[in-house]
C-alpha cells in the first residue's frame, strides 16, 4: 500500500488505519481513505446489535465500507456472521484487505464494486449504509439488498437540513419540513426514519425500528424489515406531522398535514426495540462506559411519547430557574411517566400533561424556595 498507517485496537478486533484521518465530526476525507476514530462508538453499536440477534448465521452487506473498519470488528466479534466489505474505492479495497488480513478473517472478503451493482446482484441479511452525508441517493440499492425479513442499517450525517439549519434542502431531500431549535434532533431523526418508511413502501415492505439514535454528529437507525403491503401499510400509518405552538410550549400531532401541523412528515412510532436492548451487552466494546451510559438510556426511554421537552425550553417559559433534572423526572414518575432522552442531557420525555408540568417545574424550580 502506497500510504501510511498504524494499527490500533478496537474492541477486539485490530484495525490498520490511515495516519490521517478525522478524529471527530461528519464524514470527510481528509486521508488516503476515510476512517473517524470518534465513530468507534457507532461500530460498538453494531456489533452489540448483531451479538444480540442471537442468529447461527448473518450474511453481512457493507456498502460502503472505507478501511473495513465496521466490516472486519462485525466478522471478528459476532459469531456466526459472514462479511462483505464493500466500497467503490480501490484504494478503500486495499485497506480492507489488509485489515482481513491483519485480524485472519475467513468469514470476510472485499467488493469493488458500485452499491447500486452490487444490492442488484446479491442481497444480505443485514446491509449497512453509511455514507458521507445524506443517505437518500443510496437508500433504494441499500433495500433492494436487504433480503426477506432483513435488517437495513442507515447513518445520515447531514444534520443541517435533518436538524433544520438548511430546510430548505430539507424539504428537497427529504421532503420534509423539519423542526428548528428545540426538538430538532429527535425531528432529525424521525424525517430519517419516515424516509426509510416511504422508501420501503414503494417495495411493499414495512419496518420495525430495532434501535434508532442521534450522537455526536449523526443520525442512525437499524430497522427490521417486513414483508408485504399490509406492513407496509401499518407502516405508513405511524407517520404524521406535529405543530409546535411557541407560545404555549403544546405539541400535537396529527396523520394529515394542515395549517395546524405543518412540520414533518415524522415516524411517530418507536424508536427501538426493548427486547432487543435489553439483550445488548457492552461487555468488550471500545469504549464500554459509553455504551453502558446510552444503553440505559435508550431502554429507559417511553416507547409511546413523542416530541421531547427541554428544561431551558420551560424554564424561559415559565421565567423561573430549573430544578435539577434528574430529580424533576423522578418527581413527574410519581404523577405520571417520564424518562430522560439520549438527544440531549437537558431533554426529557413524559405524558405528564401539559399544564400539570408546568405547574410542577414551577414548584420544583429552586426559585420556588426562595
Ligand atoms: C463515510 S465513508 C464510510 C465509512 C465506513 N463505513 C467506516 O465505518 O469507516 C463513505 C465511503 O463510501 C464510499 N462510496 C461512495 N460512493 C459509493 C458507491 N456508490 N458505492 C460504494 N462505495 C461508495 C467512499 O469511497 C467512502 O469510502
Amino acid at each position: 500500500m502506497s500510504h501510511e498507517g498504524s494499527i490500533i485496537t478496537e474492541g477486539g478486533t485490530r484495525i490498520l488505519v490511515p495516519q490521517l484521518h478525522s478524529t471527530h465530526g461528519p464524514g470527510k476525507k481528509i486521508g488516503p481513505v476515510f476512517f473517524n476514530e470518534q465513530m468507534s462508538f457507532n461500530r460498538d453499536v453494531s456489533v452489540m446489535l448483531l451479538r444480540a440477534l442471537e442468529r447461527d448465521r448473518i450474511r453481512v452487506g457493507d456498502a460502503m465500507a472505507a478501511t473495513g473498519s465496521r466490516s472486519v470488528r462485525i466478522a471478528n466479534e459476532v459469531p456466526g456472521t459472514e462479511v462483505v466489505a464493500n466500497d467503490i474505492s480501490a484504494e478503500a479495497v486495499e485497506w480492507i484487505d489488509a485489515n482481513i488480513e491483519l485480524n485472519g478473517l475467513s468469514n470476510c472478503t472485499s467488493s469493488k464494486r458500485d452499491m447500486h451493482i452490487l444490492f442488484s446482484e446479491s442481497s444480505f441479511d443485514y446491509v449497512d449504509l453509511d455514507p458521507f452525508g445524506s443517505p437518500m441517493p443510496f437508500l433504494q440499492s441499500a433495500i433492494r439488498g436487504c433480503a426477506r425479513k432483513g435488517i437495513l442499517a442507515v447513518t445520515a450525517t447531514d444534520m443541517a437540513p435533518l436538524a433544520g439549519a438548511h430546510a430548505v434542502k430539507c424539504r428537497r431531500r427529504y421532503q420534509c419540513e423539519p423542526i428548528r431549535g428545540y426538538m430538532c434532533h429527535e425531528g432529525g431523526l424521525r424525517i430519517l426514519m419516515c424516509n426509510v418508511a416511504r422508501e420501503l413502501a414503494k417495495f411493499d415492505r414495512g419496518m420495525r425500528p430495532l434501535l434508532s439514535f442521534f450522537a455526536d454528529h449523526y443520525y442512525r437507525t437499524y430497522v427490521q424489515i417486513e414483508e408485504g403491503a399490509n406492513a407496509a401499510d401499518r407502516t405508513l400509518a405511524q407517520l404524521g406531522y406535529m405543530e409546535y405552538d411557541m407560545d404555549t410550549l403544546e405539541r400535537s400531532t396529527s396523520d394529515v398535514r394542515d395549517e395546524k401541523h405543518p412540520l414533518g412528515p415524522f415516524w411517530l412510532g418507536p424508536l427501538h426495540d426493548r427486547a432487543l436492548l435489553d439483550r445488548m451487552s457492552p461487555e468488550g466494546m471500545a469504549d464500554e462506559r459509553r455504551c453502558v451510559k446510552y444503553l440505559n438510556l435508550w431502554r429507559n426511554e417511553l416507547e409511546d411519547q413523542v416530541f421531547v421537552y427541554d428544561m431551558s425550553e420551560l424554564s424561559s417559559h415559565l421565567k423561573t430557574s430549573p430544578p435539577r433534572i434528574a430529580e424533576f423526572v423522578e418527581l413527574l414518575n410519581q404523577h405520571g411517566r417520564a424518562s430522560l432522552t439520549h438527544f440531549s442531557p437537558t431533554e426529557f420525555m413524559t405524558d405528564v400533561p401539559l399544564g400539570e408540568l408546568k405547574a410542577l417545574f414551577a414548584e420544583a424550580s429552586p426559585d420556588s424556595k426562595l
